[in-house]
């Protein structure tokens, strides 16, 4: 069969991708997550086409496209009111509502299941389409089976010429990975598949939602799971794909060490790295690693790489679904070449940092207080004070005893001033962490916290595999910093105005702790901290 192209800017090419879908036929549309393999759900020989085309197994159930909400109805049983206000909050948008289904939806669209898996999609395109052909549109991801699903129009292009009738070249996908899944046909939703649609999101919204465990667990094959998507293989480039869990600084390390392996790594990482890299966004911007991971897989095959050694995304937000797709593309293997884990508190003044830190180590972590080490004498050796006080005059230090009161109203009179410190005095107690980490681990602690509010601008969040942020209301800060510095509200109020959001912490951390309190808080670390004490054993 020879394939046409299409373009999505020419509305003569729209009507022409519905004309062939209207007649039976496969055609290979844009959609704001990923490219999806369309035909017309409600014809079963073109449905069957689509598990043809595909080689995909009959029992993985499709996505059914809506271009309006009034089209649900026809399709599902009944609407229950959690749907019509997931409908509100994120259709059009990269959300599938798993519902019973009607009579009208076949079988063979349910992969024999009772229920069908709706989605009315952003991409403006893909729901033009739709009217189009006048139909529903049953779509999976238009990959070969097993292969990273397409975000770019070559990735279908290499993929599927010659299988399909036609081929809308809309450009590169928003999202970049599929739709967020979702079930509402138990007591409590469900997540199937984690996408652009956040838990988070889904909680504000409708509660609590349970997280399938096969999100981050690979299932055997004789598993009955709650998404037949899940079992299979997938994502999977020809390479050999490998998941080191560490620091950013380790998995440097770790990787130099190896010959004739491919990184996949984060834009961060590529300046210190000495072999073939691909990279997948940067390491605190979820949405970027979404919209680039499967072009990475597809970039890995093309340059022939037989084993990739790639950088573990954070699971927070968007990163779930960037881990759920690229702990499949590795077949689950994750290697942990340390066998311990720096992890990185931080937060802004008042947040509850050290109360956590003080739980942490309660449960068995080593704990490193960095303000503490920031004003040790140890940081002040001779050499220190020297070059304290060329740069701010010799006054500063007074008989070999720094005048501290002195030295800081000098530093932070200017931006300068407090560049100028900092470039002195930061790399001693980096130095001095450094130090207490690695005596914590001689100990033989496999779990280390450093309590650091400025984790992030000291450049030390490279040395910590996770990363906590503390938050708390900032009515509650504000009284906390108060109290403890003995401030006016107004200086208190000038002391959180020079800080950093809270997003700056939480946008950027792996967990999110609340230090309201130390009501719970245990509870809430527990997971954390157990879940990687398993996995530095
Ligand atoms: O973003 C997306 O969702 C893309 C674009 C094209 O819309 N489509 C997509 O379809 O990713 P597909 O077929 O690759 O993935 C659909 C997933 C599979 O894991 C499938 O098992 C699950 O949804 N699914 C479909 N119907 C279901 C049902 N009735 N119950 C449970 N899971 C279902
Ligand atoms: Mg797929």
């Amino acid at each position: 069969m020879t394939t046409e192209m299409l373009d999505a800017h020419k509305p003569e090419d729209i009507r022409r991708a519905g004309e062939l879908i209207k007649k039976g036929g496969l055609v290979v549309i844009p959609t704001e997550t990923v490219y999806g393999l369309a035909a017309n759900a409600l014809d079963e020989d073109a449905v069957r086409s689509i598990y043809k085309a595909k080689g995909r197994p009959s029992d993985n159930p499709l996505i059914v496209h809506i271009s309006r909400l009034s089209q649900l109805g026809a399709l599902v049983r009944e609407i229950p009111e959690s749907a019509v206000r997931l409908a509100e909050h994120f259709w059009p948008g990269p959300l599938t509502i798993i519902l019973p289904k009607s009579a009208l939806i076949s079988s063979v669209v349910s992969g024999g299941l009772d229920t069908v898996a709706v989605r009315l999609p952003a991409s403006e395109t893909a729901r033009a389409i739709i009217d189009a052909a006048g139909c529903p549109l049953a779509a999976p991801s238009a990959n070969t089976s097993g292969k990273p699903s397409p975000s770019r129009f070559s990735h279908v292009w290499e993929d599927l010429t010659g299988r399909v009738e036609a081929m809308v070249d809309g450009g590169h996908c928003a999202v970049g990975v599929e739709s967020t899944v979702v079930s509402l046909t138990g007591k409590v939703p469900k997540l199937l598949r984690p996408g652009g649609v956040t838990a988070r999101q889904l909680e504000e919204v409708l509660g609590h939602v349970e997280l399938d465990e096969a999100v981050l667990q690979g299932l055997s094959q004789d598993v009955q799971v709650a998404s037949p998507g899940m079992k299979y293989k997938h994502y999977s480039p020809k390479a050999n794909v490998v998941i080191v869990d560490a620091s950013p600084r380790e998995y440097i390390k770790y990787v130099n060490a190896q010959v004739d392996v491919h990184a996949l790594c984060f834009e961060e990482d590529v300046q210190y790295l000495r072999g073939p890299c691909v990279t997948y966004g940067s390491r605190y911007d979820g949405a970027a690693q979404a919209r680039q991971l499967f072009d990475a897989l597809h970039a890995l095959d093309k340059c022939n790489a037989k084993t990739v050694y790639a950088r573990i995304p954070s699971k927070n937000g968007i990163g779930l679904a960037v881990y759920n797709r690229l702990v499949r593309a590795a077949g689950f293997e994750i290697v942990n070449p340390y066998q311990h884990y720096i992890i990185g508190l931080t937060g802004g003044s008042g947040s509850g940092k050290t109360t956590v830190a003080k739980a942490m180590e309660e449960l068995g972590c080593a704990a490193i207080d960095c303000d503490k080490i920031s004003r040790s004498p140890n940081v002040y050796d001779e050499d220190c004070l020297r070059e304290l006080s060329e740069y701010f005059g010799s006054d500063v230090v007074e008989d070999g005893v720094l005048n501290r009161r002195l030295l800081a109203q000098r530093a932070f009179q200017t931006t300068a001033g407090k560049e100028a410190l900092n470039a002195i005095t930061h790399p001693r107690i980096l130095k001095h962490v450094q130090l207490a980490i690695e005596k914590a681990l001689k100990s033989g602690k496999r779990l280390v916290v450093i309590d650091a509010p400025t984790l992030f601008e000291s450049g030390f969040d490279a040395a910590c595999a996770r990363i906590i942020a503390v938050t708390a209301p900032r009515e509650m800060r504000l009284a906390r910093i108060a109290r403890r510095d003995s401030l006016t509200p107004e200086q208190a109020e000038k002391r959180l105005g020079a800080q950093q959001e809270d997003s700056f912490y939480t946008g950027r951390a792996d967990h999110i702790v609340s230090g309201e309190g130390d009501y719970d808080l245990e509870k809430r670390l527990l997971p954390i901290i157990t879940g990687l004490s398993e996995k530095a054993r």
